[in-house]
């Protein structure tokens, strides 16, 4: 397989058009036969391809450009948002504060050195990161859709619950954190906020309560927002799913249609291979 192919079935899969910012081709390769597969990547993640005598090295978390402008994903939340009742200026204005905080301290970053590692190690290199985390929030909207009926008098446990129906949750060290609100409260309408570059903080959570929805689902959430949410007493959930194992369903889904291809695959680096 060629890069292009490689990155044209998760685009596929995540019914994308186009590349997103947040995702790339680094290290262009023809002939990709073995790949290892990574969360994160360093350089020591491509020595170890190297080792396991991979031709190239697919990783999720945005690397080279796409670290630095992959921050413009987070556009996608207003959709997000939108799909679950915000007015669409409300959203705009609700993903601001942190669309800056995010491109501050990406702006930072040492986007070149793992691409230049993998360009001297001839290693083919791509990152592909929202059309992963936009199978994983397909896959958990479905799982969880039946909480969305009106009807349903469900508490946060029984969400909880449900997101430990993945394979991937049940073999995570982690598990499910009610971070706002409590289990044995109702859940009412669920929101996966998943699939926008990063979380949204504390302004995307209050619009989607204003909204009418009960319980809202993130990956990871930013401890100083989380006070913030707290202290103002947010009238609803938060469940923050778990960072890898979230992302591993995801990526796990895309990697099982890869090998379905013919390619072979490691995975390592972070990857909960249930
Ligand atoms: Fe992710
Ligand atoms: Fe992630």
């Amino acid at each position: 397989m060629t890069s292009e192919d490689i990155m044209e079935v998760a685009l596929d899969l995540a019914h994308l058009a186009e590349i997103p910012r947040d995702s790339g081709i680094h290290v262009r390769s023809d002939s990709i036969k073995t790949v290892l597969a990574t969360v994160d990547c360093d350089v020591s993640d491509l020595l170890m391809a190297r080792a396991f005598k991979c031709d190239a090295v697919l990783t999720h978390h945005p690397e080279g450009a796409a670290g630095l402008h992959g921050w413009q994903v987070m556009r996608n939340q207003i959709e997000q948002m939108v799909e679950c009742g915000v007015p669409i200026a409300r959203a705009e204005a609700a993903i601001q504060r942190r669309m800056e905080q995010v491109e501050l301290a990406n702006h930072a970053r040492n986007y070149l050195r793992v691409v230049q590692a993998a360009q001297l190690l001839k290693l083919g290199f791509l990152n592909i990161h929202v059309p992963c985390d936009l199978i994983t929030r397909r896959l958990i909207a479905e799982k969880l859709a039946h909480f969305n009926d009106p009807n349903s008098r469900a508490s946060v446990a029984d969400v909880v619950a449900a997101l430990q129906e993945f394979p991937e949750h049940r073999a995570a060290a982690t598990t499910p954190q009610v971070r706002l609100g409590a289990p044995d409260r109702l859940a009412g309408r669920v929101a996966v906020a998943i699939g926008g570059y990063t979380n949204g903080g504390v302004e995307v959570l209050r619009a989607y309560f204003d909204a009418g929805v009960g319980t809202v689902l993130m990956m990871h959430f930013p401890d100083g927002d989380l006070r913030e949410a707290r202290e103002q007493k947010l009238p609803g959930n938060l469940v923050v799913t778990g960072h890898m194992a979230s992302d591993s369903i995801g990526i796990n889904f895309f990697l099982d249609e890869l090998q379905r291809l013919g390619l072979s695959i490691t995975r390592a680096g972070g990857i909960v291979v249930p």
